[in-house]
């Protein structure tokens, strides 16, 4: 079992990544495997919605930064999501981050529902799956 905390906070050593740890921490105790990543390292260009990868299933517009993350991601059994809130809103970071996602979308359902769904581990008929599986992850919005 392997968890990854990631964070989008801007901010090295704030309060997302103080709280990521802390939660990654709880996860270590229960005997899982954790690892940190912190978007601020990695270079991640915004989608520009080319949709080129409902065809190649993954990015074929930008290889940046996202390409390091997605063998990363599809190896995870669970993520954490952590982010401080930015004008009711996530961070650029984060929100760059969860639209390279697309990619590992299953698109077999035509469903609609909410992108923010894509992580809730909904396992009813016609969810969208993460890399084709029904992953759980816990969002955190950090905030004064
Ligand atoms: C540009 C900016 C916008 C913010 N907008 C909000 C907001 O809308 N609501 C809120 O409660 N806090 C807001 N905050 C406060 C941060 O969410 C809060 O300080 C958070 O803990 C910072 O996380 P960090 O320590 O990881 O940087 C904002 C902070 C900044 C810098």
């Amino acid at each position: 079992m392997k968890v990854i905390g990631i964070s989008g906070s801007p901010r090295a050593g704030g309060n997302t990544d103080t709280l990521l740890g802390a939660l990654l921490a709880g996860v270590a105790d229960e005997g899982a495997g954790t690892e940190y990543v912190s978007l601020r390292s990695y270079a991640i260009t915004p989608c520009t919605g080319c949709e080129r990868c409902r065809k190649d299933l993954t990015c074929t517009r930008f290889f940046d930064g996202m390409h390091l993350l997605y063998p990363k991601i599809e190896e995870a059994d669970g993520l954490i999501l952590g982010t401080p809130t930015y004008n009711y809103n996530i961070t650029p970071e984060m929100k760059a981050f969860i639209d390279r996602l697309y990619p590992l979308l299953s698109f077999r359902s035509r469903t609609a529902r909410p992108v923010f769904e894509l992580f809730s581990g909904s396992r009813q008929k016609g969810a969208r799956l993460l890399g084709g599986r029904a992953d759980k992850t816990c969002r955190a919005g950090i905030c004064d």
